[in-house]
């Protein structure tokens, strides 16, 4: 008998196929939403590879409230929902504002909708460090508390920021409404999880990122350099007030950020705290230099980069205190900077293709 049942949105994609595989491997069952728009479904034949169990999959779109509804109709199962589904390119925000507002805001609201007409009352979301914007604006913020000013610096930060808003109101109003009603068993539940910078890949080496389009992050960039599809790194800026003048970031292992969905999803089931933020880093700050080396260690040669000017929007430090999460949910970081570069060098060098190609034999007979 499963722990629960577990609604993945974007179940597919980088982070939400981490979680699945995390959710499966300790005892919840999960059924995912995902329109594949930046991803693929043998990302599902992947985590039953590993898991030995096989996710349910929807192809469906957050923003089709029929569509939306008839999965939770098939799976009166379904107690809980983690909100992946969203558009993530920060620069295409910009230039597409009403479709991040549509996809992220829009697709939220009706996934709440849903989870009320069917009476599903926790929801664990994606939220991101970026709705911080620049913790340095304020003294004392770095690294940077859950208690850090909201102030972020680009539309899809905004997006966040108003999902994390609308998760808040109608968390509270069902707790009012049940609580005036009699019946605090519906009381609702939200975790705000904002992500520092996911990274890495899985140690067997047959899952990682695979997006659609042109990655825009820095590891998988790196990644791209290390296979010669790209001849070198851009280096946004060596002109920040950092020890070597690139910008800080805290990047954490992707598995380590699928056991944090976990911790925080148990906690919410056991807990019922109403809704509470906490912040998903490692609380360890690297430059953009570090993580070159770091990789170049990984791949055993020199990975070639050019410095240009800094990247619009972008921040000197972001760099998370974990402290509530690693006190309140019982969870902390594991694996190492070097474990990420490693995993994901295994990952890209091994499929070039990403999913487009079969895994190796020795798992197909495994
Ligand atoms: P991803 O693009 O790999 O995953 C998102 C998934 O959502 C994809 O599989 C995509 O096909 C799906 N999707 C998009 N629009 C949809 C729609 N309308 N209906 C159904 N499915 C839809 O991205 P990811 O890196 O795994 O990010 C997952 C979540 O975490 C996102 O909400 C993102 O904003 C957030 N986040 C990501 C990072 C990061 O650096 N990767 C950092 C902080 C927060
Ligand atoms: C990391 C560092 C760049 C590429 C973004 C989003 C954030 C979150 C995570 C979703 C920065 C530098 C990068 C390159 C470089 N996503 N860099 N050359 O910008 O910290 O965060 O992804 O929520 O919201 O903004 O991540 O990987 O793009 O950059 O020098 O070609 O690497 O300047 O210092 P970022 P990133």
């Amino acid at each position: 008998m499963a722990v629960g049942t577990v609604l993945v949105t974007g179940g597919t994609g980088y982070i939400g196929s981490f979680t699945t595989l995390a959710l499966l491997e300790n005892g919840y069952d999960v059924v995912i939403v995902d329109n594949l728009y930046n991803s693929s479904k043998v990302a599902v034949d992947r985590i039953e590879l590993i898991s030995g169990k096989r996710p349910a999959f929807h192809e469906a779109d957050i923003t089709d409230e029929a569509a939306l509804d008839a999965v939770f109709a098939a799976h009166p199962e379904i107690d809980s929902v983690i909100h992946f589904a969203a558009l993530k390119a920060v620069g295409e925000s910009g230039e597409i504002p009403l479709e991040y507002y549509r996809v992220n805001v829009g697709g939220s609201i009706t996934l709440l909708r849903c989870m009320a007409k069917h009476n599903v009352t926790n929801i664990v979301f994606s939220s991101s460090a970026t709705v911080y914007g620049d913790a340095t604006r304020v003294p004392g913020m770095i690294p940077i508390p859950e208690r850090c000013p909201i102030g972020p610096t680009n539309t899809y930060g905004r997006t966040k920021v108003m999902i994390e808003n609308v998760i808040t109101d109608q968390v509270e109003a069902q707790r009012n409404n049940s609580k005036n009603a009699g019946k605090p068993s519906d009381e609702w539940n939200g975790a705000l999880l904002r992500y520092f910078n996911p990274c890495g890949a899985h140690p067997s080496g047959i899952m990682g990122e695979d997006p659609q389009g042109i990655p825009f992050n820095l590891l998988p960039l790196l990644g791209k350099v290390a296979t010669g599809e790209r001849d070198k790194l851009l280096v946004f800026g060596d002109d920040y007030a950092s020890k070597d003048g690139t910008a800080i970031r805290d990047y954490i292992h992707v598995l380590d950020l699928a056991s944090g969905h976990l911790a925080a999803l148990n906690y919410l089931r056991e807990h019922k705290p109403g809704v509470k933020a906490w912040n998903l880093g490692s609380g360890r700050g690297s430059t953009v230099f570090e993580m070159i080396k770091a990789f170049s260690k990984v791949v055993g040669r020199d990975l070639p980069y050019q410095v240009v000017e800094r990247r619009q929007g972008d921040v000197l430090d972001l760099t998370a205190d974990p402290t509530l999460a690693n006190k309140e949910l019982g969870w902390k970081t594991k694996l190492t900077l070097e474990d990420a570069c490693d995993d994901l060098w295994r990952w890209v060098e091994n499929n070039p293709k990403g999913y487009r190609q079969d895994p190796p034999a020795s798992f197909i007979e495994a």
